[in-house]
């Protein structure tokens, strides 16, 4: 019968059973599935897993830390940080096209993911002529059923931004999570004890905030979205808004500016959406009708604390027409 612990010790020893005493690597998002995927398999062979996360810069505040910090403390797996985010500022220097973005994107991921991959399986021969067979996914049961079903080589979904590597660098897949749904995902990380800020995450876009800024992407344009959309964020769930909203996309136009007025002075400054949506599966959505009071609430913080930002606006529009984000 299905209880979160059968499922732990049943994926504990068929990974116990693949691995062996090989050695295995895992990619890092700061997302649930992976998080689940490489504690399931830290559980099961320890320090055979090196774990690898590149930091793209284009996280969430708070974000990078839970899993250099709070992750790793209470997992105790072996992270390898990759701070990459000026390499990835640069190859966005200049881009305002959401495809050409995620085209970016995903590229320098893939090369940045690819090298580290080689440092550990370099790592692993010079210590003690171990070799890295093994790569582990977080690929769940939705997954499987949408993609037919077969077992795979490595080549990570293009869906989640990590596109194949090459033919040198090929490892045989390893993924505990292939018949569990999300909130089972979800329940096997809180009892394996990780972090609730990881395992209740809601969905958020593996090109991260770089989509959710219309315009070029620079470093300060990160910084004000950041700060916004913690401000959303923290306020969304101080009014236990956290269950009922699926996502809520904060947008910063950073190509339109209007005019305001604060204090003194006229401003010229930039609008945030905010773009609270209800859904099941993200295929579809609907605009959630946050209080009037709460949206009140968060406009004034914003618009004080967020130095550029004169303006906050909310999204009223379903998907589809709507898709949930804005590029
Ligand atoms: P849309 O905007 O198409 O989003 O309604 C549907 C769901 O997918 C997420 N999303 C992405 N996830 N890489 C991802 O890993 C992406 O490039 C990407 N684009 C959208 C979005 O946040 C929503 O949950």
């Amino acid at each position: 019968d299905w209880t979160t612990g059968n499922v732990i010790d049943e994926q504990v020893a068929r990974i116990k059973a693949q691995i062996g005493d090989a050695k295995v690597i895992c990619a890092l998002s700061g997302g649930v599935d992976s998080a689940v995927a490489a504690a399931l398999v830290q559980r099961a062979v320890g320090d055979q897993l090196t774990c690898v996360f590149v930091d793209h810069g284009l996280l969430r505040q708070g974000e990078a830390e839970q899993v250099e910090q709070e992750y790793v403390a209470t997992t105790g797996v072996k992270l390898k940080v990759v701070d990459a985010s000026t390499r990835f500022l640069t190859a966005l220097a200049g881009v305002s096209d959401p495809e050409t973005k995620r085209k970016i994107i995903g590229r320098e991921f893939i090369r940045v993911f690819e090298d580290a991959a080689r440092e550990v399986v370099e790592e692993a021969h010079e210590s003690d002529g171990g070799d890295v067979k093994f790569l582990v996914q977080g690929t769940l049961y939705p997954d499987v059923v949408e993609s037919g079903g077969g077992t795979g080589t490595a080549n990570i979904k293009s869906h989640h931004n990590v596109g194949g590597l090459p033919d040198d660098l090929q490892f045989e897949l390893v993924e505990p999570l292939r018949t569990l749904f999300k909130d089972e995902v979800r329940a096997v990380g809180s009892q394996l004890g990780l972090p609730d800020e990881i395992v209740q995450r809601q969905p958020f876009p593996g090109p991260g905030l770089a989509i959710r800024i219309v315009g070029e992407v620079t470093k300060d344009r990160l910084e004000t979205l950041r700060q916004a959309d913690a401000i959303v964020r923290a306020e969304l769930s101080a009014a236990g808004l956290d269950r009922e909203i699926w996502q809520c996309p904060v947008v910063l136009l950073a190509d339109v500016r209007s005019v305001g007025v604060q204090g003194d002075g006229r401003t010229y400054g930039h609008p945030i959406v905010l773009r609270p949506v209800s859904s099941e599966d993200a295929m579809t959505a609907d605009w959630t009708r946050v209080p009037y009071e709460l949206l009140a609430k968060i406009s004034t913080r914003i618009t004080n604390e967020v130095a550029e930002v004169n303006r906050v606006v909310l999204d009223v529009t379903s998907k589809p027409p709507g898709t949930i984000e804005w590029e």
